[in-house]
């Protein structure tokens, strides 16, 4: 990480807890991205957000496709109140708190016109490739699923062919210990737990436990 991003993520108060517990050391921003519900009111410089949706337009995808769209949308814009909209009613407290959300969309078809069975999957690569970016960043950036997709869809004009999915959420990382109890800091990290690797990766045969 270069020395400037490093300060700046300093000065932005970068959580240390909650890394994740890894069996094996691996790239640590995969080690340290978590999603967050508790975000600064900080902006995100335009830069930033362009460095994020470049990381994730370099992502692979089926016959280049590259099906994922975005509508992304600042505190205190319409657009930005439109996606809010979408959200479950449980959620719009915290995520109203970001600066930044952004509404998913993937393209249904390949070139020739008949469905991209993979779209949904590519969409995924890049959101990936978007995370990682994000962390370096010190960004974090909690997706959200259960969304109401139609009021998107309309509200934004979607074009038929192409699906909404799910709502980004964007923001810098939360001071979480100092504004949410030790209890609901406990259930945060507790999120972070994995299955082991055995319970997942077969070597040679499919494992029944
Ligand atoms: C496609 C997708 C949809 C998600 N939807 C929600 C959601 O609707 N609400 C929410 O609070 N978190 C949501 N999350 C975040 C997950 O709950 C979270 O990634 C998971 O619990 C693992 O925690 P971690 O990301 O902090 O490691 C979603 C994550 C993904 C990848």
């Amino acid at each position: 990480m270069d020395s400037t991003i490093m300060e700046r993520n300093a000065q932005k108060n970068l959580r240390k807890w909650n890394i994740a517990d890894t069996d094996h050391e691996i790239f640590a921003l995969i080690k340290q991205r978590w999603s967050t519900r508790k975000f600064k009111p900080d902006l995100i410089p335009e830069t930033d957000l362009k460095k994020i949706f470049e990381a994730g337009r370099w992502a692979s995808s089926y016959e280049n496709i590259q099906p994922w769209r975005f509508i992304y949308a600042v505190k205190g814009s319409p657009s930005y109140t439109i996606i809010q909209e979408c959200v479950p009613d449980n959620d719009t407290e915290w995520v109203s708190k970001a600066p930044v959300l952004v509404l998913t969309v993937y393209k249904q078809q390949r070139n020739d016109g008949s469905t991209n069975n993979h779209a949904m999957l590519n969409l995924g690569l890049c959101l990936g490739n978007m995370h990682i970016q994000a962390e370096y960043l010190g960004i974090a950036m909690t997706q959200l699923f259960d969304i109401d997709c139609e009021h998107a869809t309309k509200s934004f004009g979607v074009p038929k062919g192409y699906s909404t999915y799910s709502v980004l959420v964007l923001g810098y990382y939360g001071d979480s210990e100092e504004v949410i109890t030790r209890e609901e800091l406990e259930a945060e990290a507790l999120i972070r737990k994995r299955y082991a690797q055995t319970d997942f990766v077969y070597k040679d045969e499919w494992k029944t436990f």
